[in-house]
């Protein structure tokens, strides 16, 4: 089903915008039902004849629809820990539950296709394929599995969504930083995933482009449910959060609710 929003002018590059919902029906959040689990996940890695422990035992849950970041020092882990969660990369010990399903004992291509339709990635250095346009990046996953539509004609949609459908055509050399982290997000937003992880998506945006992924976050998941686990330095981003779970050191420090009160420390 198509869904067609015609926004607040003042809104910028996000003031008209369609997304498919995905499905015959609109896909709204199950109130209570947990998408996401995190269970005593460690990450240790040889260096030398020692290890390194970069996780410590990590244990959280997240709700379907929720918005969760991941704050906390440069070094502490986060990066690794949304790769654990995205499948990207195993634990040393402990588990990642994806409705319902244990990713970490999955096989590679099993675990390939839970990547394909649950999961959309924006990573910290975008990973955006030099030889390709903004549209063929964004085309890429739907190549991947059975998706519905044309990928051409989602990739365009996708790319206004996000304010560039006048740079269709550009290769990621002939794009800002800016440009490329959102053609980064229209890619990871092409399956339409339930879950959208995103590694500092704000890092190389200027205020107002800033201002306009926290609109589109808010847009998803009002209109689709989209749970979102957002790694980030910007205390804008993590101000719009339900959650914020800090990470020091490869443990959970304390997790904060959206007012700033503590739900755990
Ligand atoms: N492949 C690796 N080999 C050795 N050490 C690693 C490796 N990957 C990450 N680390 C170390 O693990 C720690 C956590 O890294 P990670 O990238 O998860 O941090 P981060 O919280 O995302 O930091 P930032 O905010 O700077 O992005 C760092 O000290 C890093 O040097
Ligand atoms: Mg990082």
């Amino acid at each position: 089903m198509e869904e067609r929003v015609q926004g607040d002018k003042s809104a910028g590059q996000l003031e008209s915008h369609s997304v498919t919902a995905g499905g015959d029906e609109q896909k709204q959040p199950v109130p209570g039902k947990t998408i996401l689990q995190v269970e005593g996940v460690t990450r240790s890695l040889p260096l030398g004849h020692e290890r390194i422990e970069i996780l410590r035992g990590i244990s959280f849950g997240v709700q379907q629809g929720e918005f969760v970041a991941i704050v906390g020092p440069s070094g502490s882990g986060k990066s690794t820990l949304l790769g654990i969660i995205a499948g990207l990369d195993n634990p040393t010990s402990g588990r990642v539950i994806i409705d319902g399903v244990d990713v970490t004992r999955m096989s590679e291509g099993k675990l390939a296709a839970v990547r394909n339709q649950k999961i959309g990635m924006v990573f910290q250095a975008f990973n955006l394929i030099p030889t390709l346009t903004a549209q063929e990046n964004v085309e890429i996953p739907l190549y991947v599995g059975k998706h519905k539509g044309s990928p051409a004609s989602r990739a365009r949609e996708l790319l206004e969504l996000v304010g560039l459908s006048h740079r269709l055509n550009h290769r990621p050399t002939q794009l800002s930083g800016g440009e490329q982290q959102r053609v980064a997000i229209a890619r990871a937003l092409a399956t339409d995933p339930p879950i959208v992880i995103a590694d500092e998506p704000t890092g190389n945006l200027d205020a107002a482009n800033g201002e306009k992924l926290l609109q589109l976050i808010a847009y998803l998941r009002h209109t689709t449910g989209k749970t979102f686990i957002i790694a980030t330095h910007d205390a804008t981003v993590a101000n719009h959060a339900d959650r914020s779970i800090r990470i020091v050191d490869g443990r959970i420090a304390a997790i904060e609710g959206l007012r700033g009160e503590a739900i755990r420390s």
